[in-house]
């Protein structure tokens, strides 16, 4: 019988080394690089809040990380606000320490995705679980998170985010096997017969890349436990979610919305003219800088 539990408890893996954004993921990690304004943890959380998730836990570095420095309440910092008639700047701050239910465990070196999720493991219980990838915003009215819930809730297995990927890009992602005939619409759900990381593109069994969003039943700690670690010492999610398809219980799900790899310098730029043009304060301005620059030779930085 497929576990059907309404899925409540998710995990955001936040302690890798993030070295595609070096030097400026040297002290910062990652997870706390502004998007629009927004440190990309924030579109991670309110994901999963608006999917319905209320606890979740953070997998991060060290107990010092700025990530968890972030979410705790800084009294000093809200009263100096307050004494300078910036209330609201006071209330969203405050506002950040109750969202929903954090937790934190560490990890004490960067063994990989599925090492990571495994340190998670004393506070998930029994239960099936999601795991979001905070350096993937995914933008969508209903949330990929939640559409990836519902499709755990109708079907049962673990789930993971599917999208048809340019071949150039094979060697960057996980890559899926799916079943013969089987639907490629957006929202459409489909069972997957085998996974790869980073393969070469001749290798490929797809363009299928997977995207950073998963659900996930207990059943994943067994197959992680027998997933040897890669060339590179790092236990991979996609070799132990392949051990899932051999038992029929894993589905990909061409997921509705947008997704910015924003881990990526040029992904993460993507990110910034795309939010900050749904920022009604910015998209004027910023429509007028882009125009401006598409028509003239006018950037010389400082030349
Ligand atoms: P990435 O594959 O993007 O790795 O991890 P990375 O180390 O963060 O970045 P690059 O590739 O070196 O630039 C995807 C997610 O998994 C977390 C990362 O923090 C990121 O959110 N992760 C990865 C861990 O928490 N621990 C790990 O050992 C590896």
């Amino acid at each position: 019988m497929p576990d059907r539990a309404k899925i409540s408890k998710a995990v955001i893996p936040a302690a890798g080394l993030g070295t595609r954004m070096l030097p400026a993921t040297k002290v910062l990690p990652k997870e706390m690089l502004p998007v629009a304004g927004k440190p990309l943890i924030h579109y991670a959380i309110e994901e999963l809040v608006a999917s319905g998730i209320d606890s979740i836990i953070l997998v991060v570095r060290n107990q010092k990380s700025l990530v968890q420095s972030h979410f705790e309440r800084d009294l000093a910092l809200e009263s100096s606000l307050e004494s300078r008639n910036l209330a609201a700047a006071a209330e969203e701050l405050r506002r950040l320490s109750d969202i929903v239910n954090l937790q934190f465990v560490e990890q004490h070196q960067p063994l990989g995705l599925a090492n990571a999720v495994c340190c998670a493991r004393p506070l998930l219980g029994g239960e099936s679980f999601f795991v979001l990838l905070p350096d993937v915003i995914m933008v969508n009215a209903d949330p990929v998170a939640r559409q990836m819930i519902q499709v755990h809730a109708s079907r049962g297995g673990s789930v993971v985010a599917i999208r048809e990927i340019e071949a150039k890009d094979v060697d960057r992602h996980g890559i899926v096997e799916v079943e013969h005939t089987t639907a490629t619409a957006s929202g459409a759900a489909v069972r997957i017969t085998g996974l790869v990381e980073k393969p070469s593109l001749g290798a490929a069994p797809s363009r299928l890349g997977v995207f950073g969003r998963y659900v996930l039943e207990p059943a994943i700690w067994e197959a992680i436990e027998q997933t040897a670690p890669d060339a590179r010492g790092e236990i991979q999610l996609t070799d132990a979610l392949n051990l899932l398809c051999s038992k029929n219980c894993l589905f990909g799900l061409h997921f509705q919305g947008d997704h910015y790899d924003a881990g990526d310098p040029f992904g993460y730029f993507r990110a910034n003219v795309d939010l900050s043009l749904c920022d009604p304060h910015l998209r004027q301005p910023c429509l007028e800088y882009l125009s401006r620059l598409q028509t003239s030779d006018a950037l010389t930085l400082g030349k």
